[in-house]
């Protein structure tokens, strides 16, 4: 399923880490037995068993019956209203989907961000394209995909009239409460609940990644199946087998090193298709774990890309990091016709470039090859490395990968002392840009703002 190796970490914090797996494990079942800190929001915890399954063949017949030919999805959504979704059709699909054909539809995202120029250029797109909508936000009522959301619900109302319009927006937000719910009860938007339970970076196994990629034809079926296991071998393992499992192990190890003063994870991964996967991962734990002045900085390296720019200060630099390898044991892109292939360096009359000792070798193991030896540079530099190791990137294994993260984002709160289900210091820069804004109710802060700082 997914497997977990220490044997580059160093002596002291591989030490301290089984002495931690015992304060993990406890965690782990707190979680399970929804009495950790922030229980209200544990929803997420074994969410394929409890209404997942059910809910993927309730949004796959709503598909089933939409009226409406569409060839691009656009998501409207910010934070974990739209990373989990474009980690897993990143990762999934082909780099290149939107100039190549492949089976899956191409998702435009947009409202995570305030670029005027970038949400032009997007509109600049969908008027070459049939697009289908999906506005995505728990509360309802954040800035971004509010705005863009306005844009762009003018932007299809204008092209294809009110009724059609209605008829390509698709709302995914809480059962009652919020702006958004608001507006798609009385526009009649087909819509999706997001569990009161389940906050956004924990939502991407509900409607939340269900829907967009059901529509852009990705193997959500796979992904759930993927994510039940881990959380299954969770609730099948005694209290004794626990202690080695990997959500236990891992948090174990990576809290270890963070007491020993390595207070930034790096993330490193060698296949460019997960970058955004790093990006979710990155808001999960940080929004998570960064609170109370305390918390694990989670940073991304993308290998062999990074090794030509941050790996020095990796190798040699302020030792307050650790590193974990994220390993796929196969990589692959289908073609066009969804078969598999692989690429081997070519075998050429000459040897001018001498690369000969090369020839005929997978190009991805000489990229194994390179992080390999990555692993063991970082490990003698003095960074305490450990691995997680997967076998195919597919939607299976990113659903396990998916839950194991979450679970052990969770125990990663409980051994920080913190709620690894909310998120108070965003509330923070809201306020103050409803107050700069001059949103009613908040002009009281903006006044402040302005007499304390000059722009
Ligand atoms: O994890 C979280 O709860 C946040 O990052 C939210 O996902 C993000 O702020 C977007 O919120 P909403 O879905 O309410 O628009």
């Amino acid at each position: 399923m997914i497997q977990f190796n220490d044997a580059w970490l160093s002596e002291s914090v591989k030490e301290s880490s089984y002495a931690t797996r015992t304060r993990a494990t406890e965690a782990l079942l707190e979680v399970q037995k929804g009495i950790c800190q922030g229980s209200d929001y544990i929803g997420w915890f074994n969410y394929p068993k409890k209404s997942g399954f059910s809910e993927l063949n309730i949004v796959s017949n709503a598909i089933g019956n939409l009226e409406v030919d569409y060839d691009t999805i656009v998501v409207i959504g910010i934070g974990g209203s739209y990373l989990g979704t474009r980690a897993v059709s990143e990762a999934l699909g082909h780099r290149y989907i939107d100039h190549v054909k492949t089976s899956n539809k191409p998702i435009i995202y947009c409202g995570h961000h305030l670029s005027e120029s970038e949400l032009l250029e997007t509109l600049d797109l969908l008027e070459t394209r049939l697009p289908l909508v999906t506005v995505i936000s728990k509360s309802g009522t954040t800035t971004e995909p509010g705005i863009a959301f306005r844009i762009i619900r003018k932007f299809m109302e204008d092209k294809f009239g009110l009724d059609e319009a209605r008829r390509r927006i698709v709302a995914i937000t809480d059962p009652e409460k919020g702006a958004l719910r608001e507006v798609a009860n009385r526009e009649g938007y087909l819509s999706f609940d997001i569990p009161p339970d389940v906050g956004g970076r924990y939502s991407v196994l509900s409607p939340v990644g269900i829907v967009p990629l059901l529509l852009a034809g990705y193997d959500v079926s796979a992904m759930m199946e993927g994510a039940h296991l881990l959380f299954s071998s969770i609730e099948e393992s005694s209290e004794q087998e626990l202690a080695g499992h990997p959500v236990v192990t891992y948090a174990a190890a990576r809290f270890a090193a963070y007491q020993q003063g390595h207070s930034i994870e790096l993330l490193a991964y060698a296949e460019p298709k997960l970058g955004m996967l790093v990006e979710w991962w990155k808001q999960l734990f940080g929004e998570s774990e960064g609170k109370e002045g305390k918390g694990i900085f989670p940073a991304g390296l993308a290998y062999t890309t990074d090794l030509h720019s941050l790996g020095q200060l990796a190798q040699e630099g302020e030792r307050n990091l650790f590193e974990t390898f994220l390993i796929f044991e196969q990589y692959t892109s289908a073609d066009a016709k969804g078969l598999e292939r692989r690429l081997k360096v070519p075998q050429m009359s000459d040897n001018q470039d001498m690369l000969g000792y090369l020839e005929t070798r997978y190009v991805e193991d000489v990229n194994a090859a390179a992080v390999r030896g990555t692993k063991v540079a970082h490990h003698d530099g003095g960074v305490p490395c450990m691995e997680l190791r997967l076998k195919k990137l597919d939607a299976f294994n990113l659903g396990v990968l998916i839950a194991f993260f979450e679970a052990a984002c969770a125990v990663g709160g409980g051994l920080l002392g913190v709620n690894a289900f909310d998120q108070p210091g965003v509330e923070e820069y809201k306020r103050n840009l409803f107050g700069l804004l001059g949103k009613p109710g908040f002009e009281e802060v903006g006044r402040k703002i302005r007499e304390r700082f000059i722009d």
